[in-house]
């Protein structure tokens, strides 16, 4: 199957140090992948590339075949934080980008029920806790019917239990929508719960030193077995990566 988005970086650098590269990375339709490594090795930057946020590098982004640059609408992307606009409701921040007042538009609706937020439309973000915030976010980010959505620590900021729910909704949306997930994380539990395959990247510059291959079937048990061996895998490989 085609790649839905496809990063070639040959050499990305940083005030004439390189930072990325050389390195490839294609997402199939439908398919999880989680990118774990050592602070500073590069997952940002890779992630601001493919999301057409950073064009200063050599190499190029396909999505569906076709080169792009620039931000393209099926490519979402989600922050650490919500950065939701303060003075914007719930669900105006969601249809933000059509123009159209959130609380009169039907897909609001839908996408607020389907991240369990029924009810909070007119509240304002100041008026959510942390985890009802990143799930605006994650409506936010599927508004637009994106084909990948992309995830930059995303629930490194939400306590334990509000964690665990919010990696359950955004593996039931990604299956729901058959959308593409590239997940940076720190957290190597997560990444083998939610990815098909985690890639770990070695630092300077930033590449991919091994990938591990999650052959589990879904909807999947955090308490199933054949995580533990897999944990066991990435966390030898980041060793092998010196990212600690
Ligand atoms: N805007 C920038 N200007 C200069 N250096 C940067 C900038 N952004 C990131 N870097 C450097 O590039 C490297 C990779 O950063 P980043 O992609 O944020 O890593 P990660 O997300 O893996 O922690 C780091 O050494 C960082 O200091
Ligand atoms: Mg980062």
């Amino acid at each position: 199957m085609s790649a839905v988005i496809d990063v070639q970086v040959a050499q990305k650098d940083f005030g004439g140090a390189p930072v990325l590269g050389p390195l490839r990375l294609a997402l199939a339709s439908g398919e999880t992948v989680a990118l774990v490594g050592a602070s500073g090795c590069g997952k940002s930057t890779l992630l601001r590339i493919l999301a057409g946020l950073d064009a200063d590098f050599r190499g190029a982004v396909h999505v569906d075949g076709r080169a792009v640059h620039g931000v393209q609408r099926e490519v979402g992307f989600i922050f650490q934080e919500p950065r939701l606009f303060p003075w914007l409701s719930v669900a105006d921040n969601i249809a933000f980008g059509s123009g159209r007042p959130g609380r009169e538009d039907q897909r609001v609706g839908t996408l607020l029920e389907e991240v369990g937020l029924t009810g909070l439309q007119d509240r304002l973000p100041k008026q959510l806790s942390g985890g009802q915030a990143q799930r605006v976010a994650i409506a936010r980010g599927l508004y637009a019917r994106p084909r990948v959505l992309l995830l930059d620590e995303p629930f490194s900021a939400v306590d334990a239990f509000t964690r665990m729910k919010l990696q359950d909704l955004l593996a039931s949306l990604a299956q729901a929508h058959g959308i593409s997930v590239l997940l940076v994380t720190h957290d190597v539990e997560e990444a083998v719960l939610l990815a098909d395959r985690v890639l770990v990247l070695a630092a300077r510059p930033g590449r991919v030193q091994a990938e591990v291959a999650v052959d589990l079937p879904r909807p999947r048990q955090r308490e199933h077995p054949g995580l533990l061996p897999l944990r066991a895998r990435v966390l030898a490989a980041l060793h092998d990566a010196h990212a600690f």
